[in-house]
């Protein structure tokens, strides 16, 4: 007995000291959802609110992919706003980091995931070096700080974190695809590409109050009012390293607004259809390909761990008692 107890505090404390070269995704889950588990919920991002609505493209994009999505017309969506974070009671106001998941599926084997944040760049360019920035984010201000030193190429992301200031609204944020994908025509020519949502919202209320906040806010504007985003596209050139998350790319790059992403509809989550939804951004349509950005691919085993524990938790009937989260 004394033997196992003493094991339980010295494996965390071996696992922190050796940390993987590789990061599984369950390691980035476990490291993820804590101490208390949510059961039922995502493990990260837990707190959110479904939406829906429809992109009106406008065809600019046609000329660089022949996603469907992008040809003139409406594509409906299935979309979630959410805090960062493992707790789904989080308060609104105190996340740090603001984000935009849509899904779309134009056929039933084309199907488009799009996960997006409000910052423009990820602190770091590899997973293994994320996994030891959420290990110093948890160890507290101290840790983050040290980290931020021992990472030059955090300067970008710190550059964006100087200036950002929260709005009082999620339909004033501005959120960024971050990793790059490549756009493919019917030429087979591939163009990378960044993207983000635009907000067409410029006034937004302040003074807010209370754990859901920007919620209520949401719910309250689209009782009266459409939410409409720019969905504006940036060029890469060959100067810019499309598998590297953690560099800006010039302001001078040519920038394309494919259309407006028009919000019509919430629900909560627990009782709408984007809780069911696994925002993984390697589901890609045709006309659209992931780079060699090693982010996309732990991204992608982090989101399928941390659904298959959501999901089996929920048969279980984890949430049968809080269905109006
Ligand atoms: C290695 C880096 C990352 C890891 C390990 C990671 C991990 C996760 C996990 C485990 C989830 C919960 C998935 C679910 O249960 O459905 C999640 C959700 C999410 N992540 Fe990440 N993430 C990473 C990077 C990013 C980046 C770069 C972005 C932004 C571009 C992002 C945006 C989001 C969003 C918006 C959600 C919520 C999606 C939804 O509403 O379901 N993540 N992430």
């Amino acid at each position: 007995m004394k033997t196992i107890f003493m094991l339980g505090l010295v494996l965390p404390c071996i696992a922190l000291a050796q940390q993987p070269s590789k990061v599984t995704p369950q390691q980035f889950v476990n490291l993820q959802e804590g101490d208390i588990v949510h059961k039922g919920f995502r493990r990260a991002h837990a707190k959110g609110i479904c939406i829906s609505g429809e992109f009106l493209s406008n065809g600019s994009l046609t000329k660089y992919t022949h996603a469907k999505v992008f040809e003139k017309g409406s594509t409906p969506f299935i979309g979630r706003f959410s805090i960062a974070g493992s707790n789904p009671s989080a308060p609104d106001l105190k996340a740090p980091v603001r984000s935009m998941a849509l899904s779309f599926a134009t056929s039933a084997t084309q199907q488009w995931r799009v996960a997006m944040n409000t910052p423009p760049v990820m602190a770091v360019s590899d997973p293994h070096t994320f996994y030891q920035q959420i290990i110093a984010i948890k160890a507290g201000p101290e840790a983050i700080q040290k980290f931020f030193k021992d990472h030059p190429e955090s300067q970008d992301f710190l550059n964006w974190k100087s200036s950002y200031q929260p709005s009082g609204s999620f339909a004033a944020e501005t959120y960024n695809s971050i990793n790059a994908f490549y756009l493919i025509n019917e030429q087979d020519e591939k163009q990378a590409v960044r993207w983000h949502m635009r907000p067409t919202l410029t006034a937004t209320p302040e003074g807010l109050k209370g754990e859901d906040a920007l919620q209520q806010e949401l719910q309250q504007r689209l009782a009266k009012e459409d939410i409409v985003f720019d969905w504006v596209y940036t060029l890469a050139t060959e100067a810019d390293n499309e598998n590297d998350p953690a560099r800006a790319w010039p302001n001078s790059r040519q920038q394309i607004t494919a259309g407006q992403l028009v919000i019509r509809d919430w629900q909560f989550q627990l009782k709408g259809e984007c809780h069911s939804i696994n925002y993984d951004p390697l589901v890609l349509p045709e006309g659209i390909e992931p780079t060699a950005d090693p982010i996309l691919r732990a991204r992608s085993g982090a989101y399928a761990e941390s659904y298959r524990r959501r999901a089996r938790e929920v048969l279980n009937g984890a949430l049968e008692a809080n269905s109006n989260e």
